[in-house]
């Protein structure tokens, strides 16, 4: 044994050291980051009405998304069924990069470093013979390097796989939230107080005691305050952080007004919807037996050169009111329920001085006047953080009749409403202007409550003649607000009441006239009867 011996077998080692360390870090490289369920086309039926004739889009029930650091090309997914069922499926990998921007105050640029995932997007198409709805379904994540020779795995996750066919004549529920990121407060009262990582945890155990019933967390916009800053590092940690939730029950969502920076870009490119392929997550459908509910962008804004707001950016705008005007036509004759979501209020009553209410009416009275034509049952949006609940109103007047579960603000049912009602929810915990320790007062006239407690709401779908809101407050798990929209069972349009009702007539005559030969055989039979009786009497009388 000499020295020089041993220095070789030290650098062996070391080297060895090194090559498995570095193969480890590709590894981790490879592994999936933020696995997030979403809904798939499949429940956009309004595309096969609009868009089915542009391209042909790929039936699916879902979509999972994760992003990894590397361009990790054998990453797969398995679905799981109960009897043993598996189906592989390989993903669609795009690069997403966000450059350095030195735009804004110099005090708060956090986007000093270029950032680079790569996006990967599975189409989930569940096949009912092999994977039977209204069951848990269960899916993992299988990840490698070009390098290393096994697999490893992420998961499972489960999530319940509702049967769409059913939805017509069961219960089912929404859950909103709107406004939340991962941060801690820096409020000193809520020293270090992650509200919106401990909303998600309570929403979780609530829907833990009903999967069969939850069908999607719908957000409302702005999220982790915001997703391109630490140079995008942010939102990455943000899309972490929420995967204990979102990758175990479908999140559908609209942007806000936090994911305008780079176009929307961060947003697109990590979050799925319906309909993705077409509009980008900017306007989809969402279609649950009776009810439709549509999301839309309307927080694509457009800017002057001195960077100031100066309205909605075109034809973008115009483009997504024609897409609507048609969506809420066919929808309003094939859907009793319409609920429509955004993150920008139409309405509301804060009274905070720099209020984030609309102080630009105009601006969105083209869509205020679809959701008035089209008889739109509810309108929700966030941006505003806290809670309030607008009764149906439009040009300044009151849209709905009194009645004895109705008067002023002691309201629990509506009927006969002529404009949505409208409600602000984005409560779901932020640092960033939150939270406030009560309501506002609003409108005397048109403000039912307001509250600024973190909370989320539940939209349920009862049955054909109640449509149920409620607004929790996360805390106490108490119900802040509750309203019922009561109508007539649903019936499909004029057209076809009138169908109907020419149907019944026919129907009517047609009984009538058999009812008549009835009566006339019956007269006939009893005249011949009469005859042979008095026959059959003198025969008797005869023998
Ligand atoms: C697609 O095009 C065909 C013929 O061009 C038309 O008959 C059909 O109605 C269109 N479908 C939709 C959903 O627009
Ligand atoms: C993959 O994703 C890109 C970008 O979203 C899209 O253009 C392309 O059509 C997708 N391909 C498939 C097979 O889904
Ligand atoms: C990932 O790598 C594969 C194989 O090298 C390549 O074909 C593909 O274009 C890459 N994808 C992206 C998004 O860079
Ligand atoms: C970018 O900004 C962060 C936070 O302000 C700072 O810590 C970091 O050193 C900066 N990085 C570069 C490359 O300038
Ligand atoms: C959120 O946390 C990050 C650090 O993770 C911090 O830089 C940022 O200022 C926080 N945002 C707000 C709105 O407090
Ligand atoms: C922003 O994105 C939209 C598509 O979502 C695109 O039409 C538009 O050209 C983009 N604008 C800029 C300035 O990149
Ligand atoms: C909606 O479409 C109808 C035609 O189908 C048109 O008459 C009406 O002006 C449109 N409304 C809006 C607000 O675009
Ligand atoms: C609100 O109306 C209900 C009837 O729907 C009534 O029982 C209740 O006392 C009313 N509450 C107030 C505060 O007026
Ligand atoms: C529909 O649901 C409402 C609210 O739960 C209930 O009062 C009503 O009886 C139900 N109607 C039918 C037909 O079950």
């Amino acid at each position: 044994m000499n020295y020089k011996n041993n220095y070789k077998h030290l650098f062996v080692w070391i080297f060895t050291l090194l090559s498995i360390q570095g193969r480890l870090l590709d590894l981790s490289k490879c592994e999936p980051q933020g696995v997030k369920l979403s809904l798939g086309d499949n429940y956009d039926k309004d595309q096969f009405y609009i868009n089915y004739n542009k391209t042909q889009s790929n039936p699916h029930d879902y979509t999972i998304t994760y992003f990894t650091e590397l361009n990790c090309t054998q990453n797969y997914i398995i679905i799981y069924g109960l009897k043993g069922q598996q189906l592989k499926i390989t993903p669609n990998i795009t690069m997403f990069k966000q450059e350095i921007d030195s735009s804004g105050d110099p005090k708060t640029i956090t986007r000093n470093q270029t950032f680079q995932i790569y996006v990967y997007e599975y189409q989930v198409n569940l096949d009912p013979s092999k994977f039977q709805p209204d069951q848990l379904i269960a899916y993992s994540c299988f990840y490698k390097d070009q390098t290393s020779t096994k697999y490893e795995e992420k998961g499972q996750f489960q999530f319940f796989h509702h049967d769409r066919n059913k939805m017509f004549d069961k219960e089912f529920k929404l859950i909103w939230m709107a406004d939340f990121d991962m941060n801690e407060s820096l409020v000193p009262k809520y020293y270090k107080r992650r509200f919106g990582y401990d909303n998600l945890k309570i929403i979780k155990k609530f829907i833990s005691d009903g999967r069969d019933k939850f069908v999607s967390i719908i957000g409302g916009g702005d999220y982790a305050y915001e997703l391109n800053d630490d140079s995008g590092q942010r939102g990455a940690n943000f899309l972490k952080d929420t995967e204990f939730l979102f990758s175990s029950i479908p999140f559908t969502s609209v942007a806000g007004n936090h994911e305008l920076w780079y176009n929307m870009s961060y947003y697109k490119y990590l979050f799925r919807n319906p309909s993705y392929q077409y509009t980008q997550s900017d306007y989809y459908t969402l279609s649950f037996g009776n009810l439709i509910m549509i999301g839309l962008n309307t927080n694509r804004f457009a800017f002057d050169s001195k960077n100031k707001f100066i309205g909605m950016e075109q034809p973008f705008f115009n483009q997504m009111l024609d897409w609507l005007n048609k969506t809420l036509n066919w929808a309003s004759q094939n859907y009793q329920w319409i609920v429509v979501y955004s993150h920008q209020n139409i309405h509301c009553f804060e009274d905070y001085p720099k209020s984030s209410c609309y102080g630009r009416q105009d601006i969105v009275a083209p869509l205020e006047n679809l959701l008035v034509q089209y008889r739109v049952d509810i309108y929700i949006c966030g941006h505003i953080h806290a809670y309030e609940r607008v009764h149906p109103l439009y040009k300044g007047k009151k849209q709905f009749e009194e009645n004895d579960q109705c008067k002023g603000k002691n309201c629990s049912i509506y009927r006969s409403t002529k404009a949505p009602v409208y409600v602000i929810d984005g409560t779901s915990g932020t640092n960033h202007y939150f939270p406030q320790d009560s309501g506002y007062k609003g409108s005397d006239e048109f403000t039912v409550t307001s509250d600024a407690s973190l909370g989320f709401s539940i939209i349920t779908v009862k049955n054909d003649t109640h449509l149920l809101f409620e607004h929790y407050t996360s805390d106490s798990m108490k119900v802040f607000d509750t309203f019922y929209i009561e109508k007539q069972p649903f019936n499909l349009g004029d057209d076809y009441q009138n169908d109907k009702l020419n149907e019944y007539i026919i129907l009517l005559i047609a009984i009538i006239i058999f009812l008549i030969i009835l009566l006339l055989i019956y007269l006939r039979r009893r005249e011949k009867l009469k005859q042979e009786g008095k026959y059959n009497d003198q025969v008797a009388l005869v023998q």
